[in-house]
């Protein structure tokens, strides 16, 4: 019956040439149009989220390498920093360009709160998940833990480095020739290994490498120096009462955290896996392309520099184009193979037990859902929160 009905219609259109030449008038057009374009407008749902507007994944694109490929960060206003991508921050000590954070968690509640981020408010955000300052430590916990699962994959400098530590010669020839020499430059009279050390290719401290301070409309970003005033002053740092480790290791660093002049403009070093993936460039976002970083480090300006540090570990470099272009082909090669999406870490980070007893300290509703699952509770905060 179906049958009979297709070709009847069938039959119908090919009598008529209807399919073929006859023009679309404009009522068809209009009624064509109006099956896109694709994708579709769409508002978000405001009762849905802390502003109704910015999710941690607007900036944080997982697509984007995790970062928002914009000089600086455009929340409900643009901040004056670069977004850092959340990648392999499991490895890291202190968080934000400025080490504001001392720990993942209070560096995920931090944009809940700025307003011009996420313009949440701690009594507010509390409100939304009903209860107190803990519930917001603990949704903190839950984006931390799925945070910590970020991990970047395997690139071809790992297989180099790990032929290298077997003493296979066969599997170090698979490593070009120009990566390996700017390898040697960046181990050797870069002394790039200095600051962007360890697995990570960061030591997670501060430095001032020479990039301005000045922000738009004549301020200044006093980086690390206003960063341990905030870190002091906040309430969720791991000195304060929402810290599963309090008298442990971990609050230690805090403890002996001290203003020095010196810290003015210095920034935390950034890791370089993946880098070639996270253009723009330093805390400002001013430097474009690795070429250009590769350029700042040749001709730094030694009067710049802070006089008692960074002048010790950093010297203009004085590069050579060849050399300059291999320097750039070996921070190429710390980018994974086949990297738009980084592989995800283990399931559940041995570091989640203490997490999940703030949960469950915390507050009912929210820290029950964290306290079941803390990483799909993490993941629908970042991408909806
Ligand atoms: C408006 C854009 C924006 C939004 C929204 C945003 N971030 Fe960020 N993120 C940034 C910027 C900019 C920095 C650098 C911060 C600084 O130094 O002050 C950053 C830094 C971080 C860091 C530190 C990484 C490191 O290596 O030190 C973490 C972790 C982080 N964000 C997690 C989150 C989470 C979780 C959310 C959602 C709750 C979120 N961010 C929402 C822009 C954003
Ligand atoms: C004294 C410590 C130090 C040394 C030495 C150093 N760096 Fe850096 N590096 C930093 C800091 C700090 C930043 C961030 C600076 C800022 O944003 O103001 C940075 C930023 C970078 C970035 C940008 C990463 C991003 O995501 O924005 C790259 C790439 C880089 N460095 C490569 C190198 C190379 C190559 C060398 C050697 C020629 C080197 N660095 C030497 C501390 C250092």
């Amino acid at each position: 019956m179906r049958g009979l009905a297709l070709a009847f219609v069938l039959g119908f259109l090919s009598c008529t040439g209807f399919a073929q030449n006859s023009p679309l008038s404009s009522e068809e057009i209009k009624a064509i149009l109006r099956h896109g374009p694709w994708p579709a407008l769409w508002s978000p749902d405001p009762s849905n989220r802390v502003s109704g507007k910015v999710l941690c994944a607007t900036c944080h694109a997982p697509f984007r390498a995790w970062q928002d490929a914009r000089p600086r960060a455009v929340g409900l206003a643009e901040v004056e920093r670069n977004t850092m991508n959340v990648l392999n921050v499991r490895y890291m000590r202190w968080f934000g360009w400025d080490g504001a954070g001392d720990s993942l968690w209070a560096q995920s509640i931090r944009p809940i709160l700025d307003a011009r981020e996420m313009g949440g408010r701690v009594a507010q955000t509390a409100a939304l998940v009903r209860c107190d300052a803990g519930v917001v430590a603990a949704l903190g916990k839950a984006l931390a833990a799925f945070q910590e699962t970020l991990v970047t994959g395997r690139t071809p400098f790992d297989d180099f480095r790990d032929a290298l530590a077997r003493g296979d010669a066969q599997a170090q020839k698979d490593y070009p020739e120009p990566a390996l020499r700017g390898l040697r430059i960046f181990v050797g009279k870069g002394n790039c290994s200095l600051c962007h050390a360890g697995p990570a290719f960061s030591n997670s401290e501060f430095h001032d490498t020479g990039v301005p301070f000045f922000v738009a409309g004549g301020g200044v970003d006093p980086g690390r120096h206003a960063g341990i005033k905030k870190l002091l002053a906040n309430q969720f740092n791991l000195l304060g009462r929402h810290s599963d480790d309090r008298g442990g290791k971990s609050a230690v660093r805090t403890r002996h955290v001290a203003l020095e002049h010196r810290n003015f403009g210095e920034f935390k070093t950034p890791g370089l896996r993946n880098v070639a993936l996270t253009a723009l460039y330093m805390h400002n976002g001013s430097l474009g392309a690795l070429a250009d970083v590769v350029r700042h480090y040749s001709e730094l300006s030694a009067d710049r520099l802070h006089s008692d540090g960074e002048v010790l570990l950093l010297r203009p470099l004085r590069l050579s184009a060849q050399e300059s272009a291999d320097l750039v082909a070996f921070l190429e090669s710390l980018t994974e193979k086949k990297a738009s999406r980084p592989r995800r870490g283990p399931r559940r980070p041995a570091s989640n037990d203490g997490r999940l007893r703030a949960c469950a300290a915390g507050g009912p509703a929210a820290a029950g859902r964290a306290a079941r699952d803390p990483l799909r509770a993490g993941a629908r905060f970042f991408a909806r929160c």
